[in-house]
């Protein structure tokens, strides 16, 4: 099994091993005193591992109850939250007790909410069940749920008190969730990491399974590195955002339907690359097709500018991006707004 240790305010571990999810209860009863565990997943990955997490944590001695709440982005808002509010009262679960997010970031990021402020915090466990939850949304600490005025708007840090991933568990995702986890996957590569992408330039969707494990450890100790530097956000975590500016856009034009946001993810990659660090286009845009992903849009940048103003996290008259002069390496760049929109108006 692999190891990664996240040393943030509270520290934790992330453990990396294929079929862990049959083992999982032995792992949640060391970093618990508690025997009662509330699980929370939504209806896809109950239905599929739902019964294996909750026998291993009968079977290391918890008492456990189920939430399960409809699959999709839909779902991460303060409706369903109330839901688990009511559901985690229901079953008496008290401030030392545990609780277990089963599931994507949509899973993870409601569930960590929910932690953070039911009964002023009680402690949790990600596990993981797509890849852009196992490689990003399941370590550092960002909580939230999605209101009327935009996605994320409202949450909480909380770092979760264990991550255990099991990339088994991705062999059951439909191949466009698999490749929107590999545009965080590329990203990664390219703010950080040269050797990773190389090993993304060797293969492609149809056989990264061989490889996964690797990726999945080599991006999370990316992760946790900027994350211990920069918990709360401040600065060098915006790197992270890699691709996410005009990312975001393409998600809003779409109104976040029937374009996810690894699809926007590597979208505005490939468009911030093509402006700041053209010599490095083909490249990445060979990268970005080998996993099915698209390379840039037909939607004219003066449509599309407008959603990265509307951005609520935006500071007010200008905009934070990021680009990568080389692969492996990620600069934070501020402009105005208009500035901004020159560049990638081009
Ligand atoms: P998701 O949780 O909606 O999962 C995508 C779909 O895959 C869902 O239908 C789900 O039921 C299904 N699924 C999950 N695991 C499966 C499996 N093993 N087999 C088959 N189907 C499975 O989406 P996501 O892409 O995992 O996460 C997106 C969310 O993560 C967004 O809400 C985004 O804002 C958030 N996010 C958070 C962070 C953070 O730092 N907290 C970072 C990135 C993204
Ligand atoms: N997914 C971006 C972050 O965790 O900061």
């Amino acid at each position: 099994m692999r190891k990664i240790n996240v040393r943030t305010s509270t520290p934790y571990e992330v453990l990396i091993e294929r079929g862990l999810i049959s083992r999982c209860g032995e792992h949640i009863a060391q970093v618990t005193k508690s025997r009662r565990a509330a699980v929370i997943t939504d209806d896809i990955v109950g239905g599929l591992y739902a019964e294996t997490v909750m026998s291993s944590l009968r079977s290391a001695g918890f008492e456990v109850s189920i939430f399960t709440f409809p699959n999709g982005e839909q779902s991460k808002n303060l409706s369903v939250l109330a839901g688990i509010f009511d559901f985690l009262c229901e079953s008496g679960l008290t401030r030392s007790d545990i609780i277990v997010a089963l599931g994507g970031g949509v899973v993870g990021d409601i569930t960590g909410f929910a932690a953070a402020s039911y009964l002023r915090g009680v402690d949790f466990v990600q596990i993981p069940t797509t890849l852009l939850a196992q490689v990003d949304s399941s370590v550092g600490g960002k909580t939230a749920v999605d209101i009327a005025g935009g996605k994320n708007l409202v949450g909480a840090f909380k770092q979760p008190v264990l991550v255990i991933c099991d990339s088994d568990t991705l062999r059951t995702l439909p191949q466009e969730t698999l490749s929107d986890g590999m545009a965080e996957v590329i990203k990664y590569g390219m703010i950080r990491d040269e050797k990773l992408f190389e090993l993304l330039e060797k293969h492609d969707i149809s056989d990264i399974d061989s490889v996964m494990d690797e990726i999945v450890y080599t991006c999370i100790d990316i992760k946790r590195d900027v994350v211990e530097h920069d918990e709360f956000d401040r600065g060098e975590r915006m790197i992270l955002n890699f691709g996410h500016t005009i990312g975001h856009a393409l998600e809003g034009w779409h109104h976040y339907t029937d374009y996810t946001h690894g699809m926007g993810v590597a979208a505005g990659m490939c468009l911030i690359t093509d402006r700041l660090a053209p010599q490095l286009s083909e490249r990445l845009k060979r990268c970005v097709q080998a996993y099915k992903l698209p390379t840039g849009t037909d939607i004219p940048m003066s449509e599309l500018l407008p959603f990265c103003s509307k951005d609520k996290k935006r500071e007010y008259s200008s905009i934070s991006y990021i680009v990568c002069p080389t692969v492996g390496r990620a600069e934070i760049r501020k402009a105005a707004v208009a500035e901004f929109d020159r560049i990638m108006e081009g």
